[in-house]
């Protein structure tokens, strides 16, 4: 057995999602060879599902990952109803819409998993972090983010929704408003501060006394020189 990986560092409740952003099957075979499912989740998005689809996801599994299938649907009622039962077909652990397809087409999505046995959990995008109050505005939206997340995350709690995907610095304030049991499934997290992409960051340890149920971290474990040294570090460090 790795000594990293002795009974103190082992967490069979990870609350650590790896975001697999790989082209391929290849190099995202290569790269979950070094990670162990006792320690995180994997989220398998847009890029990789186009690219590798069902058979990969069922791969992972097969490893004892369990899956984030972030494929964001936004689509009328009884498509999306239709993708989450394949989802819950599959054993997909969580899968995710935007709760800008409306009330109706979320209400039809949680009725299409209500009666599986371990369905997956749904999870609703409210406003995307790569957006400002500028591209709310263009897009007719004139409500300052902050106030128009917490009235997506409500209208997703009220549909059957278990949860959302949004910014760690939104998790305070939706932890208090939306109570204990939803899911708060957080992005852009950073273990030092880096000149990327992300702007609004937090570390691991602030995102989840934020009140983070999940981290979702790519970078920064995918391109880290030993992933699972990180791995290790960050579940530690949130213990
Ligand atoms: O590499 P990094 O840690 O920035 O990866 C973050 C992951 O979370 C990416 O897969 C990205 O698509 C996803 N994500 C995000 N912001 C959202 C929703 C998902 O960064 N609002």
């Amino acid at each position: 057995m790795n000594p990293l990986l002795s009974d103190s560092v082992i967490n069979h409740d990870s609350r650590i999602i790896v975001a697999l952003d790989f082209p391929d099957e290849k190099s995202t075979l290569n790269f979950v060879r070094n990670l162990n499912p006792n320690l995180c989740r994997l989220k398998v998005g847009k890029e990789l599902f186009t690219a590798s689809g069902r058979s990969l996801v069922e791969k992972l599994m097969t490893q004892g990952f369990d899956i984030f299938l972030d494929l964001k649907y936004h689509d009328i009622p009884n498509t999306v109803a239709a993708a989450c039962r394949t989802a819950a077909e599959m054993g997909i652990w969580i899968t995710d819409m935007h709760t800008m397809g409306g009330r109706r087409m979320m209400e039809a999505a949680a009725n299409a998993v209500a009666n599986y046995r371990n369905r997956p959990k749904l999870i609703g995008v409210t406003v995307l972090t790569s957006m400002e109050e500028g591209d709310l505005a263009e897009i007719g939206i004139n409500r300052p983010i902050n106030e128009m997340v917490l009235h997506l995350a409500q209208m997703a709690q009220q549909s059957g929704l278990d949860g959302t995907v949004s910014s760690a610095q939104e998790a305070k304030i939706l932890r208090q408003k939306m109570g204990d049991s939803f899911l708060l499934v957080t992005p852009g997290i950073r273990l030092v501060s880096l000149n990327d992409d992300q702007r609004r960051t937090m570390t691991p340890i602030e995102a989840i006394r934020a009140g983070a149920s999940y981290l979702v971290i790519g970078r920064p474990i995918t391109r880290a020189e030993n992933p699972l040294d990180v791995l290790v570090q960050i579940n530690q460090s949130i213990m």
